[in-house]
């Protein structure tokens, strides 16, 4: 799969710096680097590599130079930006929604703090190449909106404004990503992880439902891993801001189309929708960045089925993450 993702070494000028690349987009954007041969550095809290092995071999891990540390720690930022010689940041640190609401202060040091410390390290290294994560979470914060109000949507719209005030007052260039639902090999923690996990439980044959309804955005986490990485393959200028939504379908047309493709799929779906946009448009995103690669639902369902069943076949998944 990492194949269908245009990633070219001749647009970098130099390692390109992940942070959470331990998460699911992190480790599809390490696997992309690697695979095209970009030098790339890792920042993540600890040293699990769990995820980022799901796409990877050991020896293409092993080129990898894995930085621990927190991203609320601004001075620990500040030195592997440094010491990792990035010339481009991928901004993937974060915490989701049940977290953010679990531990509200610890969510605001990683979401909020975590980026400002990233955007203080760009300026003093004169980086020119930045993509953070937004959410779409974050529409839930305008003033006016119709769309759930959460803690991580105020902290993640708290980044889009931080991103703003950046070029202004100093003109670090970044573009800003809102994602919606990802799915896919590593996507295993989240409120809408739930649909890769149904294709986990597909595989191990097990019976999952899924606890929400109607419409969903199936984003595979490659093709946002791609977007992040284009975004970083020019210096940027400004920092727009841009849904990344990938295909539009409802919760129950995705279980009709995983039983077309697995007959004996035991998922269901169960409970409300979900309270944020699942059907906005990629085009103004792939105008501004050209071609990113695109997957659509069969095939990416295909593609994680197969990868799934891989890697159960060699024991690096069990029926422990299906909860
Ligand atoms: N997955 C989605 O559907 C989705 C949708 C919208 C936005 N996003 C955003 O995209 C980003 C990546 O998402 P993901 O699915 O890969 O998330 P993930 O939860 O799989 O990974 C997040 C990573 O951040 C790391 N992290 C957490 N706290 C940290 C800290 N204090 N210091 C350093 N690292 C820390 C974690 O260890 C983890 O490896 C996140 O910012 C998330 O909010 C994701």
């Amino acid at each position: 799969m990492l194949d269908r993702f245009p990633v070219s070494a001749g647009d970098y000028d130099g390692p390109v710096l992940v942070t959470g690349a331990g998460g699911c987009i992190g480790s599809w954007v390490l696997a992309l680097l690697r695979r095209a041969g970009v030098p790339c550095a890792a920042f993540d809290l600890v040293e699990d590599r769990r995820r980022p092995r799901l796409l990877m071999s050991d020896a293409d891990l092993d080129r990898v130079t894995w930085h621990t540390g927190d991203i609320s720690d601004t001075r620990r930022v500040r030195e592997v930006v440094e010491t990792s010689g990035a010339r481009a940041i991928v901004h993937l640190a974060g915490l989701q929604v049940p977290f953010c609401k679990a531990d509200p202060v610890a969510g605001a040091q990683v979401n909020v703090v975590g980026t400002v410390n990233v955007f203080e390290a760009a300026r003093a290294a004169g980086i020119r190449r930045v993509a953070y994560a937004s959410s779409i979470g974050a529409l839930g914060a305008f003033p006016d909106s119709r769309w759930g109000a959460t803690l991580y949507g105020a902290y993640k719209y708290c980044n889009e404004q931080t991103a703003k005030v950046y070029w202004l007052d100093w003109k670090v260039p970044s573009v800003g990503f809102r994602p919606g639902v990802v799915y896919g090999v590593g996507r295993d923690q989240g409120q809408t992880s739930k649909t890769t996990v149904a294709l986990l439980a597909t595989v191990l044959g097990q019976p999952y439902t899924i606890p929400f309804t109607g419409p969903v955005s199936w984003l595979h986490a490659g093709e946002a891993a791609s977007a992040f990485l284009k975004a970083v393959s020019r210096d940027g200028h400004g920092a727009p801001v841009f849904d990344i939504n990938g295909e539009s379908a409802t919760v129950e047309d995705g279980i009709a189309r995983l039983r077309a493709i697995e007959p004996g799929a035991k998922v269901a779906c169960e409970g409300g929708t979900l309270p944020y946009p699942m059907d906005l448009p990629d085009e103004p995103l792939r105008a501004y960045l050209g071609d990113y690669g695109r997957i659509g639902i069969e095939e990416g369902m295909r593609a994680t089925l197969a990868a799934f069943r891989d890697l159960v076949a060699r024991g690096q998944l069990d029926g422990s993450r299906v909860n």
